[in-house]
């Protein structure tokens, strides 16, 4: 595990994206998959990166192979976000750059309970409103700082199967969008990042929904943390890690009724096979 003293050799060079690295950067969710594979490669630049996650061996573990610090804790309470954003302020100095990463895929269909509702909008979506209220005044008085949302193309879409992930995926684009319009002018950098498919965890647990995420082919975590890397250089508001979702996005803006056929259509073909 190191330290910003250990970590002092790389401050102040530039990054792979044009940017300075050695930035206070937090990444939640950092125990597995995308938020692994986003820390690892920030660390590998020169950033300085506190790592967060429920499990708390999963991110100790991450922390200790990539030169990080490990704070392991819910990112979606108020109390939970509270005390990461405390013990990363201590540990960073400032937090720079934050990744609201963890995310879940609860429920399935209209049989989704309650407690899957809940549970969906706590860390899909508030998660961001909590972290926010605690980061952006700060960022405000400097004139800079950037919050990064793992969001989904299912947020600008859609994803068959699953309106809880659907719905607060949409949700939280929404409040980036408010963000980014309301404080971009103040030096606060919002960014989505919008993929499909990406093999992870939760990927696997997708089960035969997963024809539908592998549609244009997934991407291994380690690609899509290459393209965020690249993103952070430009500052623009969606990532899109698979580029074609740019041209769904649009259809579905312009031809919003074929669109649905569309996905309609996929939906009787995976009821066919008995996928849903
Ligand atoms: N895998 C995909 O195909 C895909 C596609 C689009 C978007 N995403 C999004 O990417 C993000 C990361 O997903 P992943 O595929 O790496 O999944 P994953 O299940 O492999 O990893 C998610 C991590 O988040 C952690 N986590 C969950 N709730 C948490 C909480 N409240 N506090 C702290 N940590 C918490 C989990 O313990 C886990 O380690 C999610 O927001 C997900 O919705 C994934």
């Amino acid at each position: 595990m190191s330290d910003l003293g250990e970590r002092g050799d790389v401050v102040g060079h530039e990054s792979g994206s044009g940017l300075p690295s050695g930035r206070g950067v937090v990444v939640t969710g950092a125990g597995n998959g995308i938020g692994r594979a986003i820390a690892t490669r920030l660390a590998a630049a020169g950033e300085r990166v506190v790592v967060n996650d429920l499990d708390a061996d999963a991110v100790r573990a991450v922390a200790a192979e990539i030169g990080a610090h490990a704070v392991p804790g819910d990112a979606a309470s108020e109390t939970g976000v509270a005390d990461l954003v405390g013990a990363a302020r201590e540990h960073l100095g400032a937090i720079d750059v934050w990744f609201g990463n963890a995310g879940i895929d609860h429920g399935r269909g209209l049989d989704a309970s309650e407690v899957d509702w809940a549970r969906s909008w706590d860390v899909n979506v508030m998660a961001h409103v909590r972290a926010a209220r605690l980061l952006v005044p700060d960022w405000v008085e400097k004139g800079a700082g950037r919050y990064v949302v793992t969001a989904s193309a299912a947020g600008l879409l859609t994803m068959l199967g699953t309106p809880t992930y659907s719905t607060t995926k949409h949700a939280v684009i929404g409040f980036a969008e408010w963000l980014s319009a309301t404080y971009r002018h103040r030096g606060v950098v919002v960014q989505a990042i919008c993929p499909q498919g990406v093999r992870t965890r939760m990927f696997d647990d997708a089960g035969p929904l997963q024809e539908l995420l592998a549609h244009d082919s997934a991407l291994t975590p380690e690609q899509l943390a290459e393209s965020v890397w690249e993103a952070l250089g430009d500052n623009r508001f969606l990532i899109l890690p698979h580029p074609q979702v740019a041209d769904y996005y649009a259809t579905r803006a312009t031809h919003t009724d074929r669109w649905l056929g569309g996905m309609n259509k996929l939906q009787r073909g995976l009821e066919q096979q008995g996928a849903l």
